[in-house]
């Protein structure tokens, strides 16, 4: 059995998960959230990236995009079924991420990954993530709440407990959405939207001196 937190279960269930969450497809699963990707290309960090559904919708828009997936039986799955030269798949698992300890990314992707870690783990996680997204960047994180996959490890986490924890490493709601699947009775989602610094970011912008005016023509 896997001793990475938060793997449990997936790699018996990645033949019927791969196939399981294609059908649902990417607008689908974050139709919430659609509006606010901005255009590519950006450089988009997936984490726990399952069968590289949002990966390789990305990636055909033109973004670079770098995939974790731990589990190996997903990402074998998920590199057969998304060759895209654009994705770059990366083992390596949270809360540290030690393989991406010096890079930024303008979008950090977290697509029903963080309700698998304990609160200890979760603050361990932010710390993390806030290292990765740079500055005026975001990052999405969406919540599942219902009942439990059977050998899953997973937690109800909280949105507002979510947003408080990103509030208190600088992060700033965009948009928070809940609604019900469509695809599991009984299971709701959160889409949560940060923003990284926006106000410090709009602080400066406000802040900024007009442009220099032209030179005033010489009075003969
Ligand atoms: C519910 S699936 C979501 C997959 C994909 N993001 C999606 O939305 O379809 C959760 C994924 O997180 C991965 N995962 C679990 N624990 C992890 C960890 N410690 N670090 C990174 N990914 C992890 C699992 O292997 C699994 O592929």
């Amino acid at each position: 059995m896997s001793t990475i937190p938060g793997t449990q279960g997936y790699a018996a269930e990645a033949p019927d998960l791969l196939e399981r969450y294609e059908r649902m497809g990417f607008a689908g699963a974050h139709f919430a959230v659609l509006d606010l990707i901005e255009p590519p290309p950006l450089g988009v960090l997936d984490i726990g990236a399952g069968t590289g559904r949002d990966a390789a919708w990305f990636a055909r828009r033109g973004d670079r995009v770098t995939a974790i997936e731990p589990t190996r039986e997903m990402r074998d799955g998920a590199m057969a079924l998304h060759p895209e030269p654009n994705i770059e798949w990366i083992d390596d698992c949270l809360p540290d991420l030690m393989s991406m300890r010096e890079r930024t990314f303008d979008l950090v992707w977290m697509s029903a990954v963080w309700m698998h870690f304990d609160a200890k783990e979760r603050s361990q996680m932010m710390t993390t993530v806030e290292r990765l997204v740079r500055p005026g960047g975001a990052l999405m994180i969406s919540l599942r709440h219902g009942p439990i996959p059977e050998g899953r490890r997973m937690f109800d986490v909280g949105a507002e407990e979510t947003a408080g924890l990103a509030h208190q490493f600088g992060f700033e709601t965009v948009s928070a959405a809940t609604f019900e699947s469509t695809y599991a009775p009984g299971v709701t989602w959160d889409r949560l939207w940060f923003q990284k610094g926006l106000s410090a970011i709009n602080r400066a912008s406000k802040n900024k001196s007009p442009p220099d005016e032209p030179p005033s023509p010489s009075k003969a």
